[in-house]
């Protein structure tokens, strides 16, 4: 922390200069053309009145996100500093931008980049823009749930050995059901190399604000870290940052990328957002989170004592394949198997609570440092509701998703694949078949199941047999597909070889 930074994280730079702008009543002869708000639906006043007033756009007290010299910057040095960042770009596309910012800052064209193969597809999607080569780690599995977790750092010195061109390393961590691993040991294995490692934190924007929370990985020596703000602290939608440290990573080339990527007229509410948002866990964070934590805790242990059929998913002391679990994330699932992941998140949003994801066997929940007990109270009365009320009946199920679930789809460190955007030609060479007929044929779209979002083939890569077998099982689990021209994938496009 810069103590000279210190008295200064009690402002809130870019929010502060927004309301004295506001304040001042002026008349806009500028975009936006709602004219601070005067132009909104007179349905919707209520809601959108207040938050227009302060939708300005680059006035000079305001300055410009993509030049920042006034109190962008000065919004943007708090929260490095806050952060433990040496520099911070906020981010009004989500991790989404970051992750393609990082990709293009780090590879050019046919470029190795080292990337942990279950990551978001913001990842496959700048390695696309890069048109860089991906050698991918396999994650490893959980025995206990089937989930995919982290690397391990033998695979990682093994990718780096075998490829001693690579410019870097991308990791995610945590992973969506908040199971990460400490990355200190693999910061110093690529370090040797010279290179940086990238990590993908979109759900661990709070990490390292609290003892009972896991350390961030700028702490673990990550070179460019890329957070979503939105999702584990309190920014609007699609507010994230980009956090960098020493000079593995060409801090010109993000900023240049970033003008490239975002638009022209990022939204002043959105990073005004982020600027309140670093306030928050600055001043009141390590208060706010061991009161958010002792709500959770509370609920843990409800739901533990009373509910017998519910399972929360827990860490156990000798489970290697992840390191921690961050306790704001609660998975849990009907150990009698009457319910699915599915079914128990549907029964629950009747009864007015809405969970981050579920799939064939787990709801997940995400709480954090603005939970209250009030909402845990009324989670806990509809599991009851659901547990206590309705007949349980033991069903097979639950073994036969662990065991899917478990059916490692990436095992090998990959070869370098050359990762390109669909040419307009390729169109004439795609053709649907059925799924069950397209093994051994190049996918021409990527397979991306929700949950959880991991794409599980990206465009050109070959159909095997045991990938077919793992999206059919998806799919009649009620998972979706995101983009794709079949939702349902009985169908696939394929490249006509
Ligand atoms: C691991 C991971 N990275 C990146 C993203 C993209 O984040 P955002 O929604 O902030 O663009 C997500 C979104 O769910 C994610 O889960």
């Amino acid at each position: 922390m810069d103590m000279s930074q210190e008295s200064n994280q009690d402002r809130a730079p870019l929010y502060e200069t927004m309301l004295s702008h506001r304040f001042q009543r002026r008349s806009s002869f500028h975009v936006p053309g709602h004219k601070n708000g005067k132009g909104v639906d007179a349905a919707a006043t209520e809601y959108f009145a207040s938050i227009m007033s302060l939708d300005f756009t680059e006035l000079a007290p305001l300055d410009d996100l993509h030049h920042p010299t006034g109190v962008i910057l000065e919004a943007q040095s708090l929260a490095a500093d806050c952060f433990s960042a040496e520099e911070t770009f906020f981010l009004v596309n989500g991790s989404t931008v970051g992750n393609l910012a990082m990709i293009m800052s780090v590879c050019a064209k046919e470029e190795i980049l080292i990337v942990q193969r279950n990551a978001h597809k913001s990842v496959i999607h700048g390695l696309m823009l890069a048109g860089a080569k991906a050698v991918f780690l396999p994650p490893r599995v959980d025995a206990a749930t089937g989930l995919s977790t982290g690397v391990s750092l033998t695979d990682v010195i093994r990718a780096l050995e075998d490829h001693p061109t690579a410019k870097g390393v991308l990791l995610t961590n945590p992973n969506y059901y908040g199971m990460g691993i400490e990355l200190s040991d693999i910061a110093e294995a690529v370090h040797l190399r010279g290179i940086p490692l990238l990590v993908d934190e979109a759900h661990g924007a709070h990490f390292g604000f609290h003892p009972d929370l896991p350390k961030s990985a700028l702490a673990s020596g990550a070179d460019a870290v890329v957070q979503s703000t939105h999702k584990m602290l309190t920014a609007m939608t699609m507010g994230a940052m980009l956090h960098v440290q020493g000079n593995r990573v060409d801090r010109h080339l993000i900023q240049q990328r970033l003008g490239m990527l975002q638009s022209s007229s990022p939204s002043y509410p959105l990073m005004a957002s982020l600027d309140l948002s670093r306030r928050w866990i600055y001043q009141r964070g390590k208060e706010s989170i061991t009161k958010a934590l002792q709500v959770v805790q509370h609920f843990r242990e409800r739901v533990k004592s009373k509910l017998a059929a519910a399972a929360i998913m827990e860490k156990e002391e000798h489970n290697l394949s992840y390191t921690f679990l961050d306790p704001f994330k609660i998975t849990l699932h009907d150990r009698t198997g009457t319910w699915s992941g599915f079914q128990l998140r549907d029964q629950l949003a009747l009864a007015g609570c809405d969970a981050e994801m579920a799939d064939a066997k787990y709801v997940l929940f995400q709480f954090s440092l603005a939970s209250d007990e009030a909402d845990a109270e009324h989670l806990f009365l509809a599991l009851s509701d659901i547990f206590m009320k309705l007949s349980l009946k033991k069903q097979d199920f639950l073994e036969e998703i662990t065991n899917n679930n478990r059916m490692q789809l990436f095992t090998q460190i990959s070869a370098p694949i050359l990762m390109a955007l669909p040419k307009k030609s390729d169109a004439s060479k795609v053709k649907a078949i059925p799924l069950e007929a397209s093994i051994g044929f190049r996918s021409a779209e990527m397979v991306i199941p929700y949950p959880p979002g991991i794409p599980l083939l990206y465009i050109g890569e070959q159909i095997t047999e045991q990938t077919a077998a793992y999206i059919k099982w998806v799919a009649k689990q009620g998972a979706w597909f995101q983009g794709a021209k079949d939702a349902g994938l009985t169908h696939i496009s394929i490249f006509i070889e």
